[in-house]
């Protein structure tokens, strides 16, 4: 299949292109398309056919459910059975990156849901996300536009790198801005359980459930069988070709043990914008940001890891142990499964 690509650089005056690209979506192909956490992978949620080719072109397993996007909060009536509490939260957040689980509607085809009896539904706020979803007039299925396992994609680039011929059609909306998928509750009436952490923080769900629930799986590895409320969260995620190690302790320890690692050539580092000039050796560094700046952190985390991928000649990758609070517990729920749970206590 050829993939087409669209510039998206003024949506005002491009509505002609997103006009093909939901008649594409329409007709049952596969449309990658920009969010504001990162590249989602869509087809039209009502169309059987297509969705099962979300799966085919990502490699997905068929049990891990899609996310279906919709135009505005009160289109989840078409697909889930909401409740009070899904409208404080879209008051407060949506559009935006949060994706709310729900009791499905029968309609809702299995392929969607994996099977599962409730439905994820998320409002999201890129520009070009909103108007390929209102032009298409159907929810729009859509998992991040990668392949099964790596990195999602903050760039249309990252996109085609992994499905290029697989999909009708890109639409570059530059970089996505928050750089980490949207956070995931799911709601028992007014008791929420957070199931992947995200922007919309921990504290903030806080403010409108009467009470918030984390997974297990969000910070602890699963055993062995172990069944996760979101069945994403059992499948090896985000990993680098070279094994990545975490490591845990005072920052100034925890430099002054990478300086000890910087003159092997053999080794990625992960670190903050201002420990650059102490780590001149041979290592191969990668800048995530400022020590304290999450959001830049988040923005960038899938691009690096991704960019690690690009050195052959790297065998061991090291990076910093982020904190659990606030957005740090988005950062630190992708860095762990990247990282395949190990951590080193410095
Ligand atoms: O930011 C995002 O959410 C991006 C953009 C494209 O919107 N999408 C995304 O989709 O990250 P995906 O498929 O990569 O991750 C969706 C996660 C999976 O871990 C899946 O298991 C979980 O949502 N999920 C979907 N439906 C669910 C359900 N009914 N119950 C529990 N977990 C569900
Ligand atoms: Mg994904």
């Amino acid at each position: 299949m050829k993939t087409e690509q669209i510039l998206i650089t003024d949506l005002a005056q491009q509505d002609e292109d997103i006009a093909r690209a939901a008649a594409r979506i329409r007709a049952g192909e596969l449309v990658v398309f920009p969010t504001e956490t990162v590249y989602g992978l869509g087809a039209d949620a009502t169309n059987e056919a297509a969705v099962r080719s979300i799966y085919v072109a990502k490699g997905r397993p068929s049990d891990n459910p899609l996310i279906i996007h919709i135009a505005t909060p009160e289109d989840a009536e078409r697909y889930a059975l909401t409740n009070k509490t899904y409208y404080k939260l879209a008051e407060k957040f949506m559009p935006g990156p949060l994706t709310v689980i729900l009791p499905k509607r029968a309609s809702v085809c299995a392929t969607v849901t994996g099977g599962l009896d409730t439905v994820a539904v998320r409002c999201p706020s890129h520009p070009v996300a909103r108007a390929l979803i209102e032009k298409a007039g159907v929810g729009i299925a859509a998992p991040s536009a990668n392949l099964s396992g790596r990195p999602s994609p903050t760039t249309a680039a990252h996109a085609k790198k992994d499905l290029n011929g697989r999909v009708s059609m890109i639409l570059d909306g530059g970089e996505a801005e928050v750089g980490l998928e949207s956070t995931i509750v799911a709601l028992d009436g007014e008791v929420g359980t957070l199931l992947r952490p995200g922007a919309i923080t921990y504290d903030a769900l806080c403010c409108v459930c009467r009470e918030v629930k984390v997974a297990p799986a969000v910070v602890e590895r699963l055993a062995e069988n172990e069944r996760p409320l979101s069945p994403g969260m059992k499948y090896r995620h985000y990993a680098p070709r070279a094994p990545l190690t975490l490591l845990e302790g005072e920052e100034n320890a925890v430099l002054a043990y990478l300086k000890s690692l910087c003159t092997d050539k053999s080794i990625g580092i992960l670190c903050y914008d201002e420990e650059i000039p102490h780590l001149q050796g041979g290592a191969r560094l990668f800048a995530i940001g400022s020590a304290h700046d999450l959001q830049t952190q988040a923005h960038r985390l899938f691009a690096v890891l991704r960019e690690v991928d690009d050195h052959p000649e790297i065998t061991a990758v090291y990076a910093h142990l982020p904190p659990r609070e606030g957005l740090g517990l988005a950062l630190y729920n992708r860095s762990i499964r990247a990282a395949a749970h190990t951590v080193k206590k410095i």
